[in-house]
């Protein structure tokens, strides 16, 4: 792949906090795929998406957008990691209604009331929340509250959406409809996804591509189709099949 196809790259990364958490030699993400983001517990996901959100700066190593090198401070960092949205386990909403909640990094970025209402409606229907519009997001359940976050967290179109863990202890519904949510808005919009999920079946069900991260190690990363079915590490193929031990 050549660094004008990557939307992000990442060279030499690594991160030492009391011992070495990440130690990345190369990743290349690319425009449109969905990136699931397997590990054991530690093995530095949540850091590694830090690191990709700049919110965390790493000790060493580079990270390119469209083969630019990112800046890791000053407002030009803010320029670049607000083309990009973090969506956590749970989020924390507004204590005000789910429109003004997912209307809210709309305005930030003075859209017009215009633009903001084309926006934010169909939005809401995509995740079936359109219903609940004037509701107060702290009345909401878990479940609608992560579909109003994603719903909150895509409003202003980022290149790179980056999950962590999106939809652990959700119900079979809310999971469904946020994974529909995920793969139509990598289709439609070209949107680049990485999510770190540790529902391995999850990782099946919706991702292109699957990185396995182990230690701060990239252990593997390929098409799910061949982690899944074929891996080439017989460490992959362990945890996978849930039979890793650590
Ligand atoms: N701010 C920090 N200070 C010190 N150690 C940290 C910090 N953040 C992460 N770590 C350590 O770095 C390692 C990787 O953590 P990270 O949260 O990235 O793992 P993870 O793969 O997301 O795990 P999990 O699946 O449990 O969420 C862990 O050993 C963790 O304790
Ligand atoms: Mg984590």
């Amino acid at each position: 792949m050549t660094d004008q196809q990557a939307l992000v790259k990442l060279k030499g990364i690594r991160k030492k906090y009391d011992h070495e958490v990440l130690n990345i030699a190369s990743l290349a993400l690319k425009k449109g795929q969905i990136y699931g983001l397997i590990g054991p517990s530690g093995a530095g996901k949540s850091t590694l998406l830090r690191i990709i959100n700049l919110l965390t700066p790493p000790d060493s190593g580079s990270l390119y957008f469209h083969g630019i090198p990112a800046p890791l401070n000053g407002t030009a960092r803010l320029t670049l990691q607000r083309k990009m949205a973090l969506v956590f386990q749970k989020t924390l909403l507004f204590r005000d209604s789910v429109w003004n909640n997912v209307a809210y990094g709309l305005r930030a970025r003075n859209y017009s009331h215009k633009q903001i209402e084309l926006k934010v409606g169909p939005l809401l229907e995509q995740v079936g929340m359109e219903h609940l519009a004037h509701r107060r997001a702290d009345t909401l359940s878990g479940g609608e509250a992560q579909r109003v976050a994603i719903a909150r967290a895509v409003a202003f179109d980022p290149k790179l959406l980056l999950l962590d863990e999106p939809t652990a202890n959700l119900d079979p519904r809310n999971i469904e409809i946020i994974e529909n949510m995920i793969t139509g808005l990598s289709r439609e919009r070209h949107m680049t996804v990485v999510m770190v999920t540790h529902n391995v079946f999850q990782a099946r069900r919706i991702a292109d591509e699957v990185i396995f991260l182990d230690k701060g190690n990239i252990v593997e990363m390929g098409s799910a189709e061949k982690i899944f079915t074929n891996p080439d590490q017989e460490k992959t193929r362990l945890y996978v099949e849930g039979r890793m031990i650590y």
